[in-house]
């Protein structure tokens, strides 16, 4: 079955180049962390960026940065604010503070809705902080933002290290391209990805990062940017 809303997600979409889907199966790895920190890092470089926060129960990156009082506004569709120099949309807009009661395919026709209605403009990238899991949501996104390229998070731990590498297959079987893999919270001990032809780096487990929450100046300071920087440059200047 045609679903019109294929072609108008195209369409609101066309003026974005590049579109990085932050993903990684587990929650608690720094999914929401990356995404934010990368979009900051982004923009600061003098790229356009916008962010999505598709994690519809956790929406949290207008918590990570700072984001208390943007709004967006509603011409034909719906125009994201610009908020830290990011083009900014999440669900938490709609849930104001509340917790979300959504699940399975409901979480899937939200973020399509989303997708439906949200006027990009002109963007270098868009960063979507993907719903975790590899359920419906996350397979549906990836279905339905044909572009994206994911880039995978994980842990040193030996739960993540083996539920990426059953993901990475699922979504190689689907064509998904991989952007690359990411570390977080290493402990410095080389990655059991290190010798993946897509291992992009690892970023340090920063006991700083907490405290930080909420203010970008001073998350642009800590060793977790510094380490994502450094990762964000290999894919942050080509195009
Ligand atoms: N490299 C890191 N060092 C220290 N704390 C981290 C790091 N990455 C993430 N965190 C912390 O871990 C928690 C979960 O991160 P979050 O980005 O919300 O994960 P997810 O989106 O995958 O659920 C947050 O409190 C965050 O501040
Ligand atoms: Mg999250």
């Amino acid at each position: 079955m045609i679903d019109p809303r294929s072609s108008i997600i195209e369409k609101r979409l066309a003026g974005v180049k590049r579109v990085i889907a932050v993903t990684g199966w587990k929650g608690g790895i720094g999914k929401s962390s990356i995404a934010s920190v990368l979009a900051l890092l982004l923009a600061r470089k003098g790229h356009r960026t916008a962010l999505l926060d598709l994690d519809f129960t956790g929406a949290s990156d207008h918590i990570i940065l700072g984001i208390n009082d943007a709004h967006y506004t509603e011409e034909t569709g719906i125009n994201p604010p610009l908020a830290c120099g990011i083009t900014f949309m999440s669900m938490s807009f709609f849930s104001q503070g509340r917790a979300v009661p959504l699940r399975g395919s409901d979480v899937s026709q939200a973020a399509l809705e989303l997708l439906a209605v949200t006027q990009w403009g002109e963007q270098n990238f868009l960063v979507v902080d993907m719903p975790p899991g590899i359920g419906d949501a996350s397979l549906d996104m990836v279905r339905w933002i044909k572009r994206a390229e994911l880039l995978a998070v994980t842990t040193p731990a030996v739960l993540a290290v083996e539920t990426l590498r059953r993901s990475l297959a699922l979504f190689e079987r689907l064509n998904v391209p991989l952007l690359g893999i990411v570390e977080n919270l290493s402990a410095g001990v080389p990655s059991q990805f290190s010798h993946h032809a897509k291992f992009l780096g690892a970023i340090r487990c920063d006991p700083n990062l907490e405290a930080v929450t909420g203010q970008p100046e001073l998350i642009l300071k800590t060793s977790f940017a510094e380490d994502l920087g450094k990762i964000a440059a290999v894919f942050g200047q080509e195009h």
